[in-house]
């Protein structure tokens, strides 16, 4: 397993508690940064860590920002991504075995660490159950391919 990281200046302290609890676990990752508490566009960084997922070259994300929600409207603009926004560890483990998602965002500004790497944990642990959800999330794909490089519906 290889875990994509990644945040913006708002998520930075929370990525590098990521990063030191990956490395802890024994759990090989990449940072495509952010490197300091300098601002900067999340867009950037999140696409780069979207992309490595979506290409096979991680297993799965973890990106941050002060609300991880502009990090996970950016990675869900990536066909073959499902990113989702979690502050529970309820919803990261159910987000991994009935969505199948493949990146977690979480906001620096909305949990604290503690909590945060509970959701990590759960999100990693979790498995993709497959079964009656499969059709759900083919239909997910479709609805990406249906759209895919086709602009936003009645433009
Ligand atoms: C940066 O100030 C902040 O807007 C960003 O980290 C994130 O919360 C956006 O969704």
């Amino acid at each position: 397993m290889k875990i994509a990281l990644a945040s913006d200046h708002g998520g930075f302290q929370l990525k590098e508690q990521i990063a030191a609890y990956l490395q802890e676990q024994g759990i090989d990752y990449r940072d495509f940064g952010t490197d300091s508490e300098e601002s900067v566009d999340y867009p950037d960084f999140a696409l780069a860590a979207a992309e490595a997922v979506a290409r096979g070259e991680c297993t799965l994300g973890i990106l941050c920002c002060g609300t991880g929600i502009g990090v996970a409207i950016v990675a869900n603009k990536v066909p073959g991504i499902r990113a989702a926004n979690c502050h529970d560890t309820f919803s990261a483990r159910m987000s991994r075995e009935h969505n199948n998602a493949n990146i977690l965002t979480l906001g620096q500004r909305v949990v604290g660490c503690g909590l945060a790497l509970d959701v990590v944990e759960a999100f990693l642990q979790a498995k993709y159950t497959g079964g009656r959800h499969a059709c759900r999330v083919d239909k997910i794909t479709a609805i990406e391919k249906k759209y895919c490089g086709q602009g936003m519906p009645g433009q």
